[in-house]
């Protein structure tokens, strides 16, 4: 019951956040969204987009880029200084695409001037992110057994950080439930479609090619934030290595404000960084029930083989 008190506030304060963000933060030439769904690799994007923006590699990335509707909600950012910050301005955003926080969206498009990098990473990899990034974190402190989680996460009520709010734009937020925002294939398909339609203003970048490829991703993500840097190889590679895994850990991992957030014994937001993980977690029942959830809400889509089978 405290749990579920708690959890509605939260989404109401999203709510109300996104609602104001919309009204009063109109979009400004050079700015960049990072949109994901929690635990897709938003905090790499974070670096990554930080960099080309010519910060160091050592820049505050959670206040060069901020978690724009965590930064009004807990009072870290004013209106106005958002409003007021240096081009370009950066930001993190868990919103699903029709809650983008900024004034001038239409049905279909961002703001002419605002620019979105995209990160999806596979469900099942974020299932098993943000199952231990909810134990750990002590604001949500996770209880549940991974069977739980596990269906909760595919019935779309698995409790997210700040989840994303309904209503933004003229819901009441009481009629349509709040797990069709924690829902990762009505996120990832909502922006996937603005993505297709809009590619001069929206990049899809995925998790796994990053991994792939980190060199040629940095690349599409400079020609998209910053096409004057996309020739400067020796700039690109020293992203790239800023960026990788084990560097952005240990600068992490040795900031204790990191750790303060953590319950004892919790895992690093830095946990392992690879893909494919998800297949030491689900059992054979899951894996089948997951693929067949998959293939139903992808279905005619276009992304139906995005993502690994079984
Ligand atoms: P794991 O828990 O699977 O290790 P987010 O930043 O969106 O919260 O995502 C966190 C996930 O991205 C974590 O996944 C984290 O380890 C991974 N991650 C963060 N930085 C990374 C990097 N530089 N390279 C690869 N994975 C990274």
């Amino acid at each position: 019951m405290a749990e579920s008190v708690k959890s509605r506030a939260t989404s109401l304060r999203t709510q109300l956040v996104t609602r104001a963000l919309r009204q009063c933060l109109p979009g400004r030439d050079g700015d960049v969204f990072i949109s994901t769904f929690p635990k897709s690799g938003t905090t790499w994007m974070q670096q990554v987009v930080c960099m080309l923006s010519g910060e160091p590699r050592d820049v505050d990335i959670q206040m060069r880029a901020p978690y724009i509707e965590a930064a009004i909600a807990t009072c870290v950012f004013s209106m106005q200084r958002l409003r007021e910050l240096p081009a370009p301005r950066l930001f993190k955003t868990h919103a699903a695409f029709e809650d983008l926080p900024v004034a001038g969206c239409t049905k279909a498009a961002p703001p002419p001037n605002v620019k979105v990098v995209i990160v999806v990473r596979d469900p099942r990899d974020v299932m098993v992110s943000l199952y231990y990034h909810s134990k750990s974190i002590k604001g949500i402190s996770y209880q549940g057994t991974w069977d739980e989680w596990f269906d909760d996460f595919v019935n779309g009520v698995a409790p997210l950080p700040m989840a994303a709010a309904s209503g933004a734009d003229g819901g009441d937020g009481e009629g349509k439930s709040d797990s069709s925002k924690s829902d990762w294939f009505s996120h990832t398909l909502g922006w996937w479609r603005v993505a297709r339609d809009h590619p001069e203003q929206v990049l899809w970048v995925r998790y796994e090619d990053m991994l792939a490829d980190p060199l040629a991703s940095v690349r599409r993500v400079a020609q998209l934030v910053n096409p004057s840097v996309v020739g400067d190889d020796s700039l690109l590679r020293e992203i790239v290595h800023a960026s990788s895994f084990g560097e952005m850990k240990q600068r992490h991992d040795a900031c204790e404000e990191n750790n303060e957030m953590r319950n004892a014994g919790g895992t690093s937001h830095f946990r392992k960084g690879q893909s494919g993980d998800w297949r030491r977690h689900l059992s054979a029942a899951q894996r089948e029930r997951f693929g067949r959830v998959m293939v139903e809400r992808l279905k005619g889509s276009g992304l139906e083989d995005a993502f690994e089978q079984d």
